[in-house]
């Protein structure tokens, strides 16, 4: 028998359409006698806007309700072009944060992670890097400033002014930090929760609840960490973190530094799970200004797949494959343009020769796993 799942194809902006290919290939290689993909591709973002005068067309909400998990890339466009989109109608704003909100994917998950082998990839020292980064950061995604109520106007003395509110539920925290919690018993057993509650009552309350739901995981070490602190931390010592659980505007912030440790923003899959589906988004932008060269890295695309096939469809191994292939194409010394070191020896391939090298090693380490 095969059990078939559907997936809502977004390819977004810039480089979307070429990284999305790429990944198509590699999810392409996972199919197999009892496992089927149905793709459904749907327009969003900047050029969907152009097209149909919605970045989010009711086309696209159509088959993202029906699909078993929604597969993104990156939105966005350039300052120039966005500037033909009125504010609110714009890709971010009016595309992407009402499709988390819809599926309210609370959980976003960005492994920051770079085996031993690929260090050389990161800009930090050799003896800081040494033995690898491997970090899950675990950022709350569908409430604080991102979400909260907005006022602009003009005040009494003529001045433009304008209000954002940050605002969380302990409904809101305990969930997130549930999930992290979980993340950290299945890992290392270490959570740092980062917070700013030294300035922000927000913060005060989200650590009340962390140390609430701690006291349900005992066997969690958790150490709070402010998150001005963390940003130094991240740099001079990534190796004393494994699992970190902050909130949406913390996490949009640190995840970035996140891909500066790994050398390249392209090296930054995610997954942001809601309690019916999850939606798997490469963490950066869309790059306009190196869309349709076929240079992109796209291993936040497929990485975003390999997140997929183990949260939404319960195929570990295969995700584990797919990780474990995209590591033996840099170790056999290629990289793209975006990574590599000029002293060293590596050879620089296109976004779709990524690929078919990723789906050659994969199919050798599947069929593997079958002998
Ligand atoms: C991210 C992105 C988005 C965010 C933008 C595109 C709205 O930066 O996923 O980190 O801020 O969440
Ligand atoms: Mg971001």
């Amino acid at each position: 028998m095969t059990t078939r799942y559907t997936i809502a194809v977004l390819e977004g902006d810039g480089i979307g359409p070429e990284i999305m290919a790429a990944a198509l290939k590699v999810l392409d290689a996972c199919a197999s006698d009892t496992v089927a993909f149905d793709l459904r591709v749907v327009p969003f973002g900047g050029q969907a806007y152009f097209d149909t005068g919605s970045v989010l067309p009711a086309e696209t909400l159509d088959a993202c309700d029906a699909a078993d998990a929604i597969l993104k890339g990156p939105i966005g466009l350039s300052y120039e072009d966005s500037q033909k989109i009125p504010v609110d109608a714009q890709p971010e704003r009016a595309g992407l944060l009402p499709l988390r909100q819809r599926y309210r994917t609370f959980a976003n998950f960005r492994p920051v992670y770079l085996p031993p082998e690929l260090v050389h990839f990161s800009p930090l020292k050799e003896r800081v890097v040494a033995g690898g980064i491997d970090i899950m950061m675990i950022r709350e995604l569908v409430g604080g400033l991102y979400f909260g109520e907005k006022e602009e106007g003009i005040d009494a003395q003529g001045r433009r002014y304008v209000k954002e509110t940050l605002e969380y539920d302990d409904d809101e925290i305990r969930q997130v930090m549930v999930v992290a919690f979980d993340e950290a018993r299945k890992r290392g057993k270490l959570l740092h929760n980062v917070h700013k509650s030294n300035v922000l009552k927000s913060s005060v309350l989200w650590n009340s609840v962390c140390s609430e739901v701690h006291s349900e995981y005992p066997d969690v070490d958790l150490r709070h960490i402010i998150v001005d602190a963390a940003a130094t931390a991240l740099i001079l010592n990534p190796r004393q973190f494994d699992v970190m659980v902050m909130e949406n505007m913390f996490g949009d912030i640190l995840s970035d530094l996140g891909g500066g440790l790994l050398g390249s923003l392209g090296l930054m899959p995610s997954a942001s799970v809601g309690p019916e589906k999850a939606l798997y988004e490469p963490s950066h932008g869309s790059a306009p200004d190196i869309a349709g060269q076929g240079i992109a890295n796209p291993y936040s695309m497929i990485g975003s797949v390999a997140l997929m096939l183990d949260k939404s469809f319960g195929m570990e191994r295969t995700a584990h494959a797919i990780w474990e292939a995209m590591r033996q194409v840099f170790a056999a010394g290629y990289t793209t343009p975006d990574l590599g070191d000029p002293e060293e020896d590596l050879t620089p391939i296109s976004t779709l020769a990524f690929a078919d090298r990723v789906v050659e090693a994969l199919d050798g380490l599947l069929a593997e796993e079958k002998s």
